[in-house]
């Protein structure tokens, strides 16, 4: 049977490759309302591009439980070995367009949503375990850093560079980028981390701190900058969708590193600081189940590209930390989401819990089109709260899934917190001093690279740096530029 092509409302189309016209020679008539929804609507195709992590590559897949976390958080994923959640992962690369190169030397976005029955959990990670800054209002003045230069569009290791020099907290990080670690051969072949400190909270109201870590099975692998510019630009995208496609399902250990509150005040390292690690020597990682994608996207548009994560999705059992970059992304994403996608970005298949949605929102562009809420735009149900229709299964809040209060540091004050005078320096020293003789004439090479087109200025500002870090680090630059 054929299938009938239609216009938008539903009816039949007659002809898809003329336009209604005046004569063989005339110009066309103002009844051509088909082709005026056809041309209006390829005008409107476009969501804006994401501000940063424009370009990625989602699929489908699911976390399996192996270790029951009952103890330590309410959320219901993580209790009973061999629990299945279903997972959506977006990756990405952070500074590029949507139509840059896969392989370009810089971070790579790790987005797991977890579809729980109590609502979806979004780990919205990198594949790094720490982050270039520690404060979140530095984030705009640092990613305008690392994009194109506002006059010639064009890439610009300077200003990248002239960023650094004034924010030695960027240290460790930039050291990873510039590290043989730099650029993934494929999103296959490298680590996920939730970076920041989160916590778990059970039902007697204990809070653990707790580091999430993807670690693939897949094993390791790198390009340098010479293989990197030999590939083409869609090639991580494709080796994704093909290995899927195979049967070849990519898979991650999911690890864990979980703190006590109580250690949380004397511990040596802040432990709310984006720019540090956990020693595992301090934290062991502790594997809690495996995480495998199966599934390829069946239209990149509806499904990827309006793939919305936030880090302030959240489930019981699983809260925030004082991390001052965290507590500024809260806000950040929804925000994003409303402006990329719109209001009811949450209904959207990719987006919606695949559990009951029941709440007093309502209205708003394409309302009522989530297929796990209550109905078209929760029906005819009542829209305030509170109300006398509890009885009747109007929703109320379920006091039993409250976080315990975030503990309050005991030196804590209110102010601007100058964090100047923090250890950038030990722990990017102490990655320099785990590298092999190859690693850092690699990392060496790659930050001169970049660095040599920076002024004096800049320069002798990021010698003094990665002096700090390691008097060897410091000369081997200095020698090389
Ligand atoms: C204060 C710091 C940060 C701000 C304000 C910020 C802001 C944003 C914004 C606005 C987006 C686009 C969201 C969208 O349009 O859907 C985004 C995407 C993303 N960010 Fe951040 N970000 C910050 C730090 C971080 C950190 C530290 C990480 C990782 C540890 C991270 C990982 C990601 C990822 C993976 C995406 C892409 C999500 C996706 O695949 O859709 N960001 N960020």
């Amino acid at each position: 049977m054929k299938t009938i092509l239609t216009s938008a409302n539903g009816a039949p189309v007659a002809d898809d490759n003329n336009s209604i016209s005046v004569g063989k020679r005339g110009p066309l008539t103002y009844d051509n309302h088909y082709l005026f929804e056809k041309l209006a609507h390829f005008n409107r195709e476009r969501l804006p591009e994401r501000v940063v992590h424009a370009r990625g590559t989602g699929a489908y897949g699911s976390f399996v439980l192996s270790k029951d976390l009952s103890d330590l958080t309410l959320a219901d994923f993580l209790q009973d070995v061999g629990k299945k959640t279903r997972v959506f992962v977006r990756f990405s690369t952070v500074g590029g367009g949507q139509d840059s190169s896969d392989y370009a030397r810089d971070p790579r976005g790790f987005a797991v949503k977890f579809y729980t029955e109590q609502g979806n959990f979004d780990l919205v990670g990198n594949n790094t375990p720490v982050f270039f800054l520690n404060d979140p209002i530095k984030f705009p003045d640092f990613v305008h850093s690392q994009k194109k230069d506002p006059r010639t569009n064009l890439p610009n290791p300077a200003r990248m560079f002239e960023f650094w020099a004034s924010h030695p907290q960027s240290l460790h990080q930039s050291t990873i980028l510039m590290s043989d670690r730099g650029i993934p051969a494929s999103l296959r072949h490298m680590h996920g981390f939730g970076s920041h400190t989160l916590s778990f909270y059970n039902a007697e109201g204990e809070r653990f701190w707790v580091k999430w870590h993807l670690k693939t099975n897949q094993g390791i692998q790198t390009l340098t900058d010479a293989e990197a510019a030999q590939r083409p630009a869609h090639g991580a995208q494709q080796d994704l969708v093909e290995a899927i496609d195979s049967g070849d399902f990519p898979s991650w250990a999911v690890k864990l590193q979980i703190m006590p509150d109580a250690d949380a005040k004397h511990y040596g390292i802040n432990p709310f600081d984006l720019t540090k690690v956990w020693p595992h020597s301090d934290y062991p990682l502790v594997e809690v189940g495996q995480l495998e994608l199966n599934e390829n996207v069946n239209n990149y548009f509806a499904e990827t590209e309006q793939a919305a994560f936030a880090p302030s999705n959240l489930v019981p059992g699983i809260g925030v930390s004082p991390d001052k970059m965290l507590q500024g992304r809260l806000l950040a994403y929804q925000d994003a989401h409303r402006f990329r996608v719109g209001a009811n970005v949450n209904n959207i298949p990719v987006n919606a819990p695949k559990c009951p949605v029941n709440h007093y929102q309502r209205d708003g562009a394409f309302a009522g089109t989530c297929p796990y809420s209550n109905g078209a735009n929760q029906d005819e149900r009542v829209n305030f709260y509170p109300n006398d229709q509890a009885e009747a299964g109007s929703p109320v809040p379920d006091a039993t899934v409250m976080a315990p209060p975030m503990p309050v540091l005991e030196d804590a004050w209110i102010g601007y917190h100058d964090q100047s005078e923090e250890d950038y320096y030990s722990q990017a020293g102490d990655l320099y001093r785990l590298m092999s003789e190859s690693q850092k004439q690699q990392l060496i090479g790659n930050i001169v690279g970049g660095l040599s087109q920076a002024t004096e200025s800049v320069q002798q500002r990021m010698i003094a740096q990665y002096q700090r870090a390691d008097e060897d680090y410091g000369l081997r630059i200095k020698n090389a530029l």
